[in-house]
């Protein structure tokens, strides 16, 4: 299975992927997680990326294309895998479609997460996750089932993203729907698409994306 995860920030790509992880053994290739390991790392492609990501912008096609490209010829790639937050732009997917091509790969589904602009800057601003294996949670609606602990590690130790906070969620909320939006026509187009109601419950949409992959 080859799928994309599309939906603006806070629609819950990545704790959908996580769950995908668990249940089908296919890696969640997050290009946002790559590039804060690269922040975090201090390598040139970090410090291009720092500025950019805090201000909520998207960092260069070129960039995420070629740490994608690099990632999908890993060997725990061979049976699938899930792009989380990338393609995110028509120039990435359209690189991603020359990529799968050369490697001779089709694309499974692209499943759209559809959630309104308060619920993900409600969402947004009570997110954390852990600091030592990244399982993200939540204020209120996920917390972990033992306090300060996390139900995945064990880990005491949580963080909050510096991109998390209002001023800098609504560049990133307008840089979804003028660049990465019109992705969902172009998958639509396509025969791709796929959409879910990320509004609900979490174990809801998770019974939704499910729903979706069994019909593969
Ligand atoms: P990235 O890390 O990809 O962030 P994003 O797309 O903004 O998405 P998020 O991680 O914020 O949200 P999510 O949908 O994964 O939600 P989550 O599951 O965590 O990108 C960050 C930056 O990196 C970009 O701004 C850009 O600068 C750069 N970048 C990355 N990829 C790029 C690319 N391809 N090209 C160029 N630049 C790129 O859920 C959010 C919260 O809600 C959590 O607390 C969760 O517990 C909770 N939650 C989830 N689902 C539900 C639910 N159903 N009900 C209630 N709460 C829920």
């Amino acid at each position: 299975m080859r799928l994309i995860l599309l939906g603006p920030p806070g629609a819950g790509k990545g704790t959908q992927a996580q769950r995908i992880v668990e249940k089908h053994g296919i890696p969640q290739l997050s290009t946002g997680d790559m590039l804060r390991a690269a922040v975090n790392a201090g390598t040139d492609v970090g410090k291009r990326a720092k500025a950019v990501m805090d201000a909520g912008k998207l960092v260069s096609d070129e960039i995420v294309i070629a740490i994608v490209s690099e990632r999908i010829d890993q060997p725990d790639c061979a049976n699938g895998f899930i792009l989380d937050g990338f393609p995110r732009t028509l120039v990435q997917a359209d690189a991603t479609e020359a990529m799968l091509r050369a490697k001779g790969l089709g694309l499974s589904v692209v499943i759209e997460f559809r959630v309104d602009d308060d619920e993900l800057v409600r969402r947004v601003a009570g997110r954390y996750s852990c600091a030592q294996c990244g399982s993200v949670y939540h204020d209120t609606d996920k917390v972990p089932a033992a306090e300060g602990v996390c139900d995945k590690c064990g880990s005491t130790h949580f963080k909050r993203r510096p991109d998390d906070n209002p001023e800098t969620m609504t560049a990133r909320l307008q840089v979804y729907y003028k660049e990465t939006s019109p992705l969902i026509g172009y998958y639509h187009a396509k025969g791709k698409l796929r959409s879910v109601d990320g509004i609900a419950e979490i174990d809801q949409v998770t019974a939704e994306v499910e729903n979706i992959l069994s019909k593969l």
